[in-house]
């Protein structure tokens, strides 16, 4: 595998760890407050991240590349609301998207085709990612801190599903082997 592509996949193994770890500190601090829907949000969020970072290690390591951890950097544990903590996971994601857009390019330099057409699905995702977030985050300002409007919120953020994005792909390799 391209050795500029290995460390920038690798880079980006540990900032979906990354994610995963502000996105629990998020639930946390959601569930200290009592508001568990969104917390139950958030914990999928969480979820989602590790699924990221899970289908990125499968694909370094089916390329024949090593991926190599880092040490992950704390993440922030307080917020004074959680209006402020969706702005925050907005403007995470926003970098999130950034360094996708930076390994495209990479890739387009080095000519490998191969992670380029894999990193259209981080692409995809991040369109969906940012739009998620702007939605709860631009609801969370209209709500203005009306206590009704946070809880009826609540209730909705509490039914979100779980869908694992590596459970299709696994379903089917098992199908052609
Ligand atoms: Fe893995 Fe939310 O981006």
């Amino acid at each position: 595998m391209n050795q500029n592509i290995e460390k920038a996949l690798n880079a980006q193994i540990g900032f979906e760890l990354y994610s995963a770890y502000l996105y629990m500190a998020m639930t946390s601090y959601l569930k200290s407050i009592n508001l568990n829907g969104f917390a139950h949000w958030m914990e999928i969020q969480t979820k989602e991240e590790l699924a990221h970072a899970l289908k990125l290690f499968n694909y370094v390591t089916e390329r024949g590349g090593s991926v190599v951890f880092e040490t992950l950097k704390k993440p922030r544990n307080k917020w004074e609301s959680p209006t402020e903590v969706f702005k925050d996971a907005l403007e995470h994601e926003q970098i999130v998207t950034s360094k996708i857009h930076e390994i495209v390019d990479l890739a387009l330099k080095e000519k490998d085709h191969t992670t380029n057409a894999h990193m259209q699905w981080y692409l995809n995702e991040q369109v969906e990612e940012e739009s998620n977030v702007l939605g709860i985050y631009q609801q969370l300002k209209f709500a203005d801190n009306s206590p009704q409007a946070l809880l009826m919120f609540d209730r909705e953020l509490a039914q979100r599903v779980f869908v694992d994005p590596n459970a299709a792909t696994a379903a089917g390799q098992n199908k052609i082997n």
